[in-house]
């Protein structure tokens, strides 16, 4: 039984300071502040975001919601975010990122699709209890709601997730223009959330759901006449890269505002000619012959290196370093970054040639 109610370190908030003063000071050590605070409340800590699991229930065959309540240095999120969970297992941290599908009380929910091959997933589905703690990282993700004019969501698989927290936080705060919600599931038991939709669906008459299960002969798709009364609206999507940009190519540029963004990488561009590159990554003092096609993330890693990263996707910013000398070329857009000093996402930029970077 916990000390101290985890509600209560939400006022006791300014209680901190002073620790992080001393911590900063090198007066104390924040491990050992961290390990008092967790003898008082096993989610409490200087400034990493801990949270405890209030509840947990199957949303579908394969999708489990987890009710979190965040200690108080958690920032609070918008609508449509993303979070990185972390767990350690036999003594390495892994991290998976996971949408907000809910917020309130001083809670988030958040949904996991569990991956018969994931480390992460299977473990959270299967072994995470109601009153575990799990560490989480500053919520990210730039989907945001339109502020008028009709609204068509597009989903798949636990694309829907991201999707579904916009769409209770807009329903909740009164808007009424029309709304539908198309999600593509491979089987009839992956269709998420089928309860909490019906319920919102009778009781917002703006708002109309339907699913599409794509496997067998008879599979449903994401197909053109499924967009044409909807070609002026705003369309948000989420879903694998192939899938969203199916979305993009069949909107081409039709709809008042079109806004994507996929759960697994997309697959890069190349330009030029492929060609090897000598890559300095500073502060660990290594170098490597690198390739001017492949993100700097993945070549940091082949060498050794274990940086910091999030969504992979250039959206986080967690894998944000110093470029120190030389260019590179952003992966999504192909805009070239060559200043000293300059901050960049390392998991969409690739060396242009030789290149240092703060690593
Ligand atoms: S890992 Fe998220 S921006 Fe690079």
């Amino acid at each position: 039984m916990p000390l101290i109610p985890l509600r209560l370190t939400i006022p006791l908030r300014p209680w901190l300071a002073p620790l992080r003063w001393l911590t900063a000071h090198h007066w104390l050590r924040a491990a050992d502040v961290d390990a008092c605070l967790r003898f008082l409340q096993p989610a409490w800590a200087l400034t990493r975001i801990h949270a405890r699991v209030e509840a947990r229930r199957w949303v579908a065959e394969d999708m489990l919601a987890i009710r979190l309540r965040p200690n108080c240095n958690w920032p609070g999120a918008q609508a449509g975010q993303h979070v990185q969970l972390f767990i350690e297992r036999d003594g390495v941290r892994l991290s998976r990122s996971y949408s907000l599908t809910a917020q309130a009380d001083g809670c988030i929910e958040i949904a996991v699709r569990r991956q018969p091959e994931g480390r992460v997933s299977a473990w959270l589905c299967e072994h995470l209890s109601i009153g575990d703690c799990v560490e989480l990282g500053a919520p990210y993700g730039e989907l945001r709601w339109p502020q008028e004019g009709a609204v068509l969501l597009a989903a798949a698989g636990s694309g829907i997730t991201p999707l579904l927290g916009l769409l209770r936080d807009a329903l909740g705060r009164g808007f009424s223009a029309p709304v539908r919600l198309l999600h593509f599931v491979r089987e009839q038991g992956q269709r998420a959330f089928v309860e909490e939709l019906q319920q919102l669906q009778a009781r917002y008459p703006n708002l109309a759901v339907e699913w599409a299960v794509t496997a067998g002969a008879a599979g449903q798709r994401l197909n053109a006449e499924q967009l044409h009364a909807w070609r002026e609206a705003h369309v948000l999507s989420c879903g694998p890269a192939g899938f969203v940009e199916q979305l993009r190519e069949l909107v081409d540029g039709q709809a008042a505002s079109l806004q994507v963004e996929s759960f697994t990488p997309p697959q890069w561009r190349a330009e030029g000619e492929r060609r090897p590159v000598r890559l300095q990554f500073f502060r660990s003092q290594r170098e490597a012959v690198g390739d001017n096609q492949v993100s700097l993330l993945e070549q940091a890693e082949a060498a050794g290196l274990k940086p910091e990263h999030g969504c992979r996707q250039g959206i986080c910013t967690q894998c944000t370093c110093q470029l120190l000398e030389g260019a590179v070329r952003d992966l999504r857009s192909g805009e070239i970054s060559h200043e000293p000093g300059q901050s960049i996402r390392i998991c969409v930029s690739a060396p242009l040639g030789d290149v240092r970077v703060d690593l």
